[in-house]
């Protein structure tokens, strides 16, 4: 799965993009990052929204962490075209866990912005933490997604006067 997200586009060839496996025997430890994540953005917590803020640390047979390396210096290949990157490398594991029959999902949440999170996952100042790709079995199918239908967001390019 990582080789394929180590494919997406990347213009110039910043590798704007990097991953960390949460071991399962680490779920605890990110139990209690994410209750100190909680705090930080909610103040003190009820023992309901520490039980809430704990349990999505269990979510997932697989959890990566996808963190962001958004340079701002590289003008013919702006941080607009470096996020596009890393949303390339994000869709390549999700595709690449559904050809091995795996669900997926990537999730964020207003913790993602804590400094507990930052230092928790080991980011360094220029690094943005994304998110989770959290990939396992299907439990329960979802219902089908409301999408929007192609002509919605297609057309051919008409007629311009110049
Ligand atoms: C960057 C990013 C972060 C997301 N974060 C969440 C999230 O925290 N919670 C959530 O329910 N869905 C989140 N989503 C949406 C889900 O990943 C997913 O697209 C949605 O559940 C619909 O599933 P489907 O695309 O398979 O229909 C996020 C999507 C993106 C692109």
């Amino acid at each position: 799965m990582i080789d394929a997200a180590c494919a997406a586009p990347d213009h110039r060839r910043l590798r704007p993009w990097r991953f960390i496996l949460i071991r399962n025997d680490q779920r605890t430890m990110l139990a209690n990052l994410f209750e100190v994540a909680a705090r930080e953005t909610h103040g003190t917590l009820s023992e309901d929204q520490t039980e809430r803020a704990r349990e999505k640390a269990l979510n997932g047979a697989c959890l990566i962490a996808v963190v962001g390396i958004i340079r701002d210096d590289v003008s013919d290949a702006p941080p607009h075209e470096q996020w596009v990157s890393v949303g390339a490398a994000v869709q390549n594991i999700l595709l690449t866990a559904t050809s091995f029959g795996f669900g997926s999902m990537i999730v964020s949440g207003d913790k993602v912005k804590t400094s507990a999170l930052q230092k928790g996952l080991g980011l360094s100042a220029i690094e943005q933490f994304l998110g989770f790709v959290a990939v396992g079995t299907v439990s329960k199918q979802p219902a089908p997604a409301d999408r929007p239908r192609a002509e919605d967001v297609f057309s051919v390019w008409g007629q311009v006067d110049l």
